[in-house]
C-alpha cells in the first residue's frame, strides 16, 4: 500500500477548510496515519520545494507557504498518490473541474502565487521525500 504527503496551504486552513480536505480524503477510503498544524519555516520549504528554486513563483511561493499554520498530513491506501491528486484537481483553481477540492474550494485571487488549498506529492519518490521533511522518520 501506498503513502502520501498532503498539506492544506495557510490559504486553506485560514479559510477553515482542513475539515472539508480531510473529510474528502476520508470519504475516498483513504486512511489518516498522521497530523500535525504549525507554521512551517522557510528551511523546511526550501527542501519541500527544492525542484521549482530559481522559478519566478518560488519566492512568493515560499512566503506564502510559511505565512501561516499549515494542516499536514500522511494519508494511506492504495494508489493514493495518484487518487489524491485526482481529488485535488489541475493546479490552477480557475481551471480545477467542480468536484475537484481545487474547483469546488478555489479560485484566482489576483496574487502573484497559486493560492490552491492543497498540496500533494506527485510520485511515489516524492512522497517517500516529502513525508521525511514534514514528518521525520515516518516513512
Ligand atoms: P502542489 O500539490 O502544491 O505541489 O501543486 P502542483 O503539483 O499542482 O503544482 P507544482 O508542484 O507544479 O507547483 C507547486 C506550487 O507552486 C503550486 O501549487 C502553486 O501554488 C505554485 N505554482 C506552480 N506553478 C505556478 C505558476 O505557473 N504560477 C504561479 N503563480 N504559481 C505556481
Ligand atoms: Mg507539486
Amino acid at each position: 500500500t501506498e503513502r502520501s504527503l498532503v498539506l492544506v496551504k495557510p490559504d486553506g486552513f485560514k479559510r477553515g477548510l482542513s475539515g472539508e480536505v480531510l473529510r474528502r480524503v476520508e470519504a475516498k477510503g483513504y486512511t489518516l496515519v498522521a497530523l500535525s498544524i504549525f507554521v512551517p519555516d522557510q528551511d523546511r520549504l526550501a527542501l519541500h520545494y527544492a525542484e521549482h528554486e530559481g522559478k519566478p513563483f518560488y519566492e512568493p511561493l515560499v512566503d506564502f507557504m510559511s505565512s501561516g499554520p499549515v494542516t499536514a498530513a500522511v494519508i494511506e491506501g492504495e494508489r493514493c498518490i495518484e487518487g489524491f491528486r485526482a481529488l485535488a484537481g489541475a493546479t490552477d483553481p480557475t481551471a480545477a473541474l467542480p468536484g475537484t477540492i481545487r474547483g469546488d474550494l478555489g479560485r484566482d485571487w489576483g496574487l502573484k502565487v497559486q493560492q490552491n488549498i492543497v498540496h500533494g506529492s506527485d510520485s511515489p519518490e516524492s512522497a517517500k521525500r516529502e513525508i521525511e521533511i514534514w514528518f521525520p522518520g515516518l516513512a
